[in-house]
C-alpha cells in the first residue's frame, strides 16, 4: 500500500474489504416486515443487481457519511456513528425502505474499520477514514412502488479534506432557479436524489470558481444549506442556523451547537433571511466532509450583492473548529461521550 496521506482529497481509495447484510421481506397491512443477515465483510466491490432493482427505476437509495480518527494517543475514534445510525433509519423511513437497525448499522462499521485497519491515515495528517454506508432497493419491480428486498454496504475510504487546503475559507454563490428539495420533500432525509438533482447549481457554481448555497424552494428568501453542508453564521456572540423543512440535519452543526452553547454563546435556528449575511461577522458550511468550511464571501448574482466576511477564518468559529477537532482527535476529554474508541 503507498499511500501519500497528506495528499489525499475528498476522493475514493480502494481499501481491502467493504461490509454487507441483506434484507428480504413482505408488506404485511402496510408494513414491510422481514429480517436482515449478519454483517459480513468482502473484498468484492460489486454487486450482483437486477436491472429492474427499484433503487434503479425509482431512486430507492440512502447513504450516510462518518469518520474514523486516528487520535494523539494512537487509538482510533469513530465520531458519533450513532446519530448516522439514526439518521438513516429516518432516510429509509422517508423512502419506505426497510431501516438498518442500530445494532446492525454499529456491528457492520465496527467490522469494516477492523478489516482495514491499516488504511487509518496517520495522526496530523489531516486525513481520516470516511465511511460511506448506503442502503439500496433490490427487488426488481416495474410497478411503480417500494420493494421487499434492501442491501446495506459499508464502503470504507480514506480521504483528506472536502475543500483543498486545511482550514481556509470557499466563496459561495446563491442560486434561485434550483431547488435542491421541496418544500415538505425528501430534504431532510439522506437520500442520492437530492444530490442528483443539485449538481446543475452546483456544477454551475463550480465552473464560476464558488460553491452553492440554497435558499429555501418556496419563497427563496430565506438561507437553507450548502449542497453538502448545513450553514451557520456568527452575529455578536451569537450562533445562526437556518430552521427548515428541508434541510439535512446536520451531526456536525448539532454538535457545533452544544460547543458553542457551552462555551456562552447563544444558539439560535431559526428562518434567517439572507440579507441578514450584512449583519453576520462569520459565515461557514458545516458537515462530516467539511467540518467547518468558513465563507470569505456569499455572492448573490440576480441582486448583483456580494456579502463579505473576509479572506481569513473569523476568531469564533476557528475556535469551535478546533475544539470539535481536539475531541475527533482525542486531545481533550471526550465529556460528551461522541466517540467509540475501537
Ligand atoms: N447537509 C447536507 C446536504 C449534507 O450532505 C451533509 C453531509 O452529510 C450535511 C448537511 C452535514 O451533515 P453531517 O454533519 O451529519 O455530516
Ligand atoms: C458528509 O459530509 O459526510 C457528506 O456525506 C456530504 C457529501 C460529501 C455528500
Amino acid at each position: 500500500m503507498d499511500i501519500d496521506w497528506s495528499q489525499l482529497g475528498f476522493h475514493y481509495t480502494e481499501t481491502d474489504y467493504i461490509v454487507r447484510a441483506s434484507f428480504h421481506g413482505q408488506w404485511v397491512n402496510g408494513e414491510l416486515q422481514g429480517e436482515w443477515t449478519k454483517p459480513y465483510a468482502t473484498t468484492d466491490k460489486y454487486i450482483h443487481l437486477h436491472l429492474s432493482a427499484t433503487v434503479l427505476q425509482y431512486g430507492q437509495e440512502a447513504f450516510e457519511g462518518l469518520k474514523a480518527f486516528r487520535g494523539v494517543d494512537g487509538k482510533i475514534r469513530v465520531f458519533r456513528w450513532e446519530e448516522n445510525a439514526y439518521r438513516l433509519q429516518d432516510s429509509a423511513r422517508g423512502l419506505k425502505m426497510a431501516p438498518v437497525p442500530t445494532e446492525l448499522f454499529g456491528r457492520a462499521i465496527r467490522m469494516a474499520l477492523e478489516r482495514n485497519l491499516d488504511y487509518v491515515p496517520p495522526y496530523e495528517t489531516g486525513a481520516t477514514l470516511y465511511f460511506r454506508p448506503i442502503l439500496i432497493g433490490t427487488t426488481p419491480r416495474l410497478g411503480v412502488g417500494p420493494g421487499v428486498d434492501y442491501e446495506f454496504v459499508v464502503i470504507p475510504s480514506p480521504i483528506g479534506p472536502y475543500y483543498p487546503g486545511k482550514f481556509h475559507c470557499t466563496s459561495f454563490i446563491v442560486n434561485r432557479r434550483v431547488d435542491r428539495s421541496a418544500r415538505y420533500g425528501t430534504g431532510p432525509f439522506k437520500v442520492g436524489g437530492n444530490y442528483a438533482s443539485s449538481f446543475r447549481a452546483t456544477e454551475a457554481a463550480h465552473l464560476m470558481g464558488y460553491d452553492c448555497l440554497f435558499l429555501d424552494s418556496k419563497t427563496k428568501r430565506y438561507i437553507d444549506e450548502c449542497s453538502a453542508a448545513n450553514f451557520i453564521g456568527i452575529k455578536g456572540n451569537e450562533y445562526l442556523t437556518p430552521r427548515s423543512e428541508e434541510i439535512l440535519p446536520s451531526i456536525t452543526n448539532k454538535s457545533l451547537m452544544t460547543l458553542a452553547k457551552e462555551r456562552g454563546m447563544k444558539v439560535t435556528r431559526r428562518k434567517i433571511r439572507l440579507e441578514e449575511l450584512a449583519d453576520m461577522q462569520e459565515a461557514a458550511a458545516c458537515g462530516t466532509a467539511c467540518v467547518i468550511s468558513p465563507m470569505d464571501k456569499v455572492y448573490d448574482p440576480d441582486k448583483e450583492r456580494t456579502y463579505h466576511f473576509g479572506s481569513e477564518p473569523g476568531p469564533l468559529l476557528t475556535s469551535l473548529y478546533r475544539t470539535l477537532q481536539d475531541i475527533q482527535y482525542g486531545r481533550v476529554n471526550d465529556d460528551h461521550h461522541w466517540c467509540t474508541v475501537i
